[in-house]
């Protein structure tokens, strides 16, 4: 009996061990790059902007992704916001480190949802109003349209029936690395529980949780870049979801995303850009495999096999 007892208690204490590891700040805002992704095309995406500051000296920095919602609306999230500087939006180019030759527009409004909730991140979704319109050509500055139906959500993670596709300025893994050149990466949507297991608190209908834990994944400097897939039958993007936050090691094995969900805060967008182009048409391109990932070689995937070999060794000295 006590034996019995012994077990249990170092079950519960190998898992405790576990879930120790994978305890996660809350406040994890991804101010930043996509992980384990790749270059995207010059013009590929041509309504991703890229949201920047402009410090003492003059310079910009690359604060936040944005997408183009209208000629003076981008979407982005509300936990880019900042008051205390010039915020301005580069548009129509890939590379966010065009310094002299940048074409921007100073952002003349910064508009959170009334409920924005910073460190939970409920309803971290925001609209910039800029100071003058884009020169909207289609071909190197487009909008994207929200998408008025959600997409399915996979049951399994390995499930690449439906992946969609994230991409930004964000840095390239958790050293914080950023790239000068816009990132992309292929994701599936999974159940709300992938990211609630990583102590993420995401709540659904309001978020979506994506990754497949392939160290494929939105980082820093990704935030309020969308997620979004190509329309069949046009050459246009919707948008699904803004990058919120997500694990703290982004690119980890075990690494999902929260995303804002575009289509519950639709009512809010078109209450500030009434003009916004709401896609019905639920005939989207499935982005396939892009991007490379860690599979199976992650710290987080060592120290559970670790654990487990230490339970078993100890069980093996009780019996
Ligand atoms: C996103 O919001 C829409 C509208 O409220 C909802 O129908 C859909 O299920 C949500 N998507 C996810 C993945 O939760």
């Amino acid at each position: 009996m006590l034996k019995y007892l012994a077990v249990i208690c170092l079950v519960f204490f190998s898992c405790h061990l576990v879930a120790a590891k994978l305890q996660v700040t809350p406040n994890n805002e991804r101010g930043i790059k996509v992980a384990n992704g790749q270059t995207a095309g010059e013009h590929e995406f041509p309504f991703i902007v890229s949201i920047q500051k402009q410090l003492s000296s003059g310079a910009f920095e690359h604060l936040c992704t944005g997408s183009i919602l209208s000629s003076t609306f981008v979407l982005t999230a509300a936990h880019c916001l900042d008051s205390s500087t010039t915020l301005v939006v580069v548009y129509g180019t890939y590379d966010n480190t065009c310094s002299d030759n940048c074409k921007y527009i100073k952002v003349k409004n910064q508009i959170a949802h009334p409920s924005y909730q910073k460190g939970t991140e409920r309803n971290d979704i925001a609209v910039f109003e800029l100071e003058s319109a884009l020169p909207i050509d289609d071909s190197t500055v487009s909008t994207v349209s929200i998408d008025a139906n959600s997409i399915a959500i996979h049951d399994e993670e390995s499930d690449s029936s439906r992946l969609v596709l994230i991409s930004g300025w964000g840095a390239l893994n958790s050293n914080l690395d950023y790239p000068k050149k816009l990132q992309k990466a292929s994701v599936p949507i999974v159940k709300m529980s992938y990211c609630n297991n990583l102590n993420l608190g995401g709540v659904d209908i309001e978020q979506i949780c994506a990754g497949a834990g392939n160290g494929r994944d939105a980082c820093s400097g990704d935030s309020g870049g969308p997620l979004f897939r190509k329309i069949s039958s046009s050459s246009k993007y919707t948008q699904f979801g803004v990058v919120s936050t997500g694990y703290e090691t982004c690119g980890a094995t075990v690494s999902r995303g929260l995303y804002s969900n575009t289509t519950f805060y639709l009512s809010f967008i078109q209450t500030y850009v009434p003009g916004v182009s709401v896609n019905q048409d639920s005939d989207t391109v499935n982005p396939g495999d892009i991007g490379t990932g860690n599979t199976g070689t992650g710290s987080q995937i060592v120290y559970t096999s670790l654990s487990f070999i230490v339970l078993l060794f100890i069980i093996s000295l009780i019996f």
